[in-house]
């Protein structure tokens, strides 16, 4: 048994989606959350800064004596690559886990990828399907307004514009039918019903986030670090930025009121109590 905390960290509230399954399939371990909501987005920048916020990032969860780091993120899992080879304690990016799903998933071997502008020029999911089974296509579309969609809280189904956006984002997928889609940037679950409307239900979507966690779960699990059972897991927040909404924002992602245990941090200058 192991009661050290589970770091979890993101560009900004979008990895709120790992740590929704997180609370719900690992009921007893204590999370600690780090949302960079002062740099959000990651998606549009260049690999050499992505890979500075993640090792920052990292730096900051280690300082929790963390037994797992998840990078909840998709972006820095697909750029960020020195970062995460740098990481000492067990570590779970959310790319090769979705992939594995998706390629379980399809029955047309046709996949789908939604991701931030540099997830998908690293082609980092081409690579992971086709090293798990070369023969399936797999399309990618970037979709950097959808990280504003979350992070401004424009979820709702009813929502026409979200709807319009997404209806342009996914039409290449659709032509190309595809019968599965990687949501391969952790804020885009948070959309999953608009997309699912708009891609039809013939359409498995891959949550990230869930995924990420599944392989978290099987890693504590064979490795004996998973927590006592009688043990009620409890989340704490930090955020480099309390952005207006914040709180409303993560009511919405999250399902639950966290605004008293959630943390302004100062990334360079923080020591945990
Ligand atoms: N949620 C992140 C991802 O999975 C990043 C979005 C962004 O910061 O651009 O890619």
């Amino acid at each position: 048994m192991d009661k050290r905390p589970i770091g979890v960290f993101d560009s900004g509230l979008g990895g709120l989606s790992a740590v929704k399954a997180m609370l719900k399939y690992l009921p007893n371990e204590d999370i600690v959350y780090f949302g960079d909501t002062g740099r959000v987005p990651y998606g549009t920048r260049s690999e050499k800064t992505i890979e500075l916020y993640a090792k920052e990032d990292i730096a900051f969860l280690e300082k929790f004596g963390c037994k797992l780091i998840m990078a909840a993120c998709g972006t820095v899992s697909s750029v960020a690559k020195n970062a995460i080879a740098d990481v000492k304690e067990p570590f779970v990016e959310v790319v090769t886990p979705a992939s594995k799903a998706a390629v379980k998933a399809t029955r047309n071997n046709k996949i789908g990828v939604m991701g931030t502008s540099a997830t998908i020029n690293s082609g980092s999911y081409v690579k992971a399907i086709k090293a798990l089974n070369p023969e399936i296509a797999v399309s990618g579309v970037s979709c950097p307004m959808l990280v504003s969609l979350v992070e401004n809280d424009w979820i709702d189904s009813d929502d026409k514009i979200a709807v319009e956006i997404i209806k342009r984002y996914i039409a290449p997928l659709i032509e190309n039918e595809v019968d599965t889609i990687i949501l391969g940037c952790t804020h885009f679950p948070h959309l999953a019903p608009i997309i699912s409307k708009v891609a039809g239900d013939n359409v498995t979507l891959i949550d990230t986030g869930y995924e990420a966690v599944m392989e978290a779960k099987a890693i504590l699990k064979k490795n004996e670090l998973l927590n006592d059972p009688s043990h009620n897991g409890e989340a704490s927040y930090y955020i480099s930025d309390k952005t207006q909404n914040f709180s409303d924002i993560a009511h919405t992602l999250l399902g639950m009121d966290i605004s008293d245990r959630a943390n302004f941090v100062d990334l360079n200058n923080f020591k945990p109590v």
